[in-house]
């Protein structure tokens, strides 16, 4: 069965004007399947959704919406109107590098907004629209990060964690109802907003960044098989060390010493 046929027509993307977004968006659309793109920048949005219906010959709906917003989710529930959404992508989230106290509150909280309160209105909604349908498939964009506590992106790894959990509940819920949930855990990829934080190297260890795309056809091959996974082989082996042969304590010191190396922090 295609991709389209299994899953439908019209796919959405949170965060889908750079990066690993704009890497959905462009694999989603070269199976078939019309586009919502969301972003906050109109520009960049709408250069990409041309690249599309040119590439591709698909329909593209760009908004553009702060995902920070309070109302985002009413928002896009009122720029699209009744037309079903099949597949959604939450691939936007806010990070920042630095100690949590040289970091404002606001910082903190918006991050909590983005990557987990919108996230939850807009899986409440659309996911629960496809569990009526009895269809559909949703991508929630976690990371390896989440996996323990690391110094200096604490906020923005704790909510990494929230993402991971919450996808493996959902998937576990709606299995049984024909929704397809995962959470793609990735490890350093080349995004415009890594490449823009000029990170040094953390240890020996640590696995060359991945492209976007290659994150993305694995979580598209990988979806409907399991509720979560980790991108690439380096990633997968440094995190079953992590997890598996380290301590926590161990692992928690040494993402926290890693990210203190890689940007020249002082603690
Ligand atoms: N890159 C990595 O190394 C890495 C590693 C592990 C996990 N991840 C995860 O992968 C996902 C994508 O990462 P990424 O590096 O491609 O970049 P990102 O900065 O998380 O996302 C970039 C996209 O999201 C949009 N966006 C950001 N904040 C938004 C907001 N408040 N409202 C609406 N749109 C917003 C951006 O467009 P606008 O600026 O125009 O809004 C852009 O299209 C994230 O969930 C991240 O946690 C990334």
């Amino acid at each position: 069965m295609t991709f389209k046929k299994k899953y439908g027509n019209t796919a959405l993307v949170a965060g889908a004007s750079e990066g690993m977004g704009a890497a959905y968006a462009h694999a989603l659309a070269s199976r078939g399947l019309d586009l919502v793109l969301i972003a906050r920048r109109k520009g960049p949005l709408e250069e990409i959704a041309q690249q599309i219906i040119e590439q591709y010959g698909v329909k593209t709906l760009p908004i553009t919406c702060d995902l920070a917003d309070a109302d985002a989710t009413q928002q896009i529930i009122h720029a699209i109107g009744d037309m079903p959404i099949d597949f959604m992508v939450y691939n936007a989230a806010l990070s920042y590098i630095g100690p949590y106290l040289a970091t404002g509150l606001s910082t903190h909280t918006d991050i909590a907004k983005v990557n987990m309160l919108t996230q939850m209105g807009m899986l409440h909604y659309f996911g629960g629209k496809m569990v009526e349908r009895g269809k559909g498939g949703i991508v929630i964009m976690s990371s390896i990060a989440g996996f323990q506590g690391s110094g200096y992106l604490s906020t923005y790894a704790a909510t990494k964690a929230f993402n991971r959990v919450l996808a493996e509940g959902l998937w576990y819920e709606w299995k049984p109802k024909g929704v397809d949930v995962i959470a793609c855990c990735a490890g350093a990829t080349a995004t415009p907003n890594y490449i823009n934080t000029k990170p040094g190297k953390a240890s020996p260890l640590e696995p060359k960044p991945q492209l976007p795309e290659q994150v993305v056809e694995e979580c598209l091959r990988k979806i409907g098989t399991t509720p979560s996974f980790i991108s690439g082989s380096g990633n997968k082996f440094v995190s079953f060390l992590m997890q598996h042969i380290f301590s926590r304590k161990k692992a928690v010191e040494m993402m926290g010493d890693g990210m203190m190396t890689m940007y020249g922090i002082k603690g």
